[in-house]
């Protein structure tokens, strides 16, 4: 697959020890930064991640921030984008069989680099389960759409 990453400062580092292990995992990488630990702003490379995922050209896309939160609220609000907030192996798996989730989010501050590995490996390894799941998918994209 084709995995977009992205990250402010605080997930600087941990971003990339994702990004090597995610291609030791077989994916394409590409990093749309930050590049250094100097202190940066979260929107805007949640941004750059959750517009390559939306343009098609990426399939998921991986953010890190402190907590997580900031990259994931920005990441939701780009048209297309589902980006789950993941801070364990069982909400990993989940939000792929149940959210058909595009985006990932984790928190270098809450999150061990070890246990990230753990998520991004089972986020990008399990797929949608579709059915009934599907329906709800369907009704966030009417939600995006004021239309439901
Ligand atoms: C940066 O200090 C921190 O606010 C940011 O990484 C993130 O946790 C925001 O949600």
């Amino acid at each position: 697959m084709k995995i977009a990453i992205g990250s402010d400062h605080a997930g600087f580092e941990a971003k990339n020890a994702i990004a090597d292990y995610i291609k030791g995992l077989g994916h394409e990488v590409t990093d749309f930064g930050t590049y250094s630990a100097d202190s940066c702003d979260y929107p805007e490379f949640a941004y750059k991640v959750a517009k390559a995922v939306q343009s098609g050209e990426f399939e998921r896309g991986v953010l890190v921030c402190g907590t997580g939160i900031g990259v994931s609220m920005c990441a939701n609000k780009v048209k297309g984008i589902r980006c789950a907030l993941c801070t364990d192996d069982f909400t990993a798996e989940m939000t792929r069989r149940h959210n058909d989730s595009n985006g990932l989010a984790m928190g270098a501050r809450v999150t061990p680099v070890e246990k990230m590995k753990d998520i991004v490996r089972i986020y990008l390894s399990t797929d949608f389960e579709g059915g009934r799941h599907k329906r709800r998918v369907d009704k966030i994209t009417a939600i995006e759409n004021d239309e439901l």
